[in-house]
């Protein structure tokens, strides 16, 4: 059993270290619908794959009481080109995400904590 974890491990650590499996965005490059640029391999760093911006609330102080903190390959350049982004929504009392749609990407939704509020 510990011979897979390490082996899964070790696969998952060859997966990262090899930067060329990964267009890690070029966050100085212009944007297109694909995505960033890829950086070139060398200055690929750790930090391209860490965000920990979703660790704070956003502040809700404005009209829909709701703040959205984004870590899409703009935050986080080590989602660019993959189809993914994570987002945290904080809504004050009363707040609420104005109507809008998703037509080219699924959207899953994790409440963390929370009551719910009839208004
Ligand atoms: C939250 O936003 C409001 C309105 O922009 C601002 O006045 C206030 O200082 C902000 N609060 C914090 C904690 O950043
Ligand atoms: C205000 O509302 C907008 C739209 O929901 C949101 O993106 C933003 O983070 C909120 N907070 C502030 C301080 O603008």
């Amino acid at each position: 059993m510990m011979f897979f974890q390490i082996l899964f491990a070790l696969s998952f650590l060859f997966s990262f270290s090899n930067a060329s499996n990964f267009c890690v965005g070029d966050l100085n490059a212009p944007q297109g619908p694909a995505g960033y640029s890829c950086k070139m391999a060398e200055t690929v760093s750790v930090n391209d794959f860490v965000f920990s911006g979703l660790r704070a609330a956003g502040n809700t102080s404005n009209l829909t009481k709701a703040a959205i903190t984004p870590a899409s390959s703009t935050q986080f350049p080590g989602v660019n080109g993959l189809g993914i982004s994570l987002a945290r929504q904080d809504f004050a009392v009363g707040g609420r995400t104005t109507m809008h749609t998703h037509p080219e990407a699924m959207e899953i939704v994790i409440v963390i904590q929370g009551t719910k509020h009839c208004i």
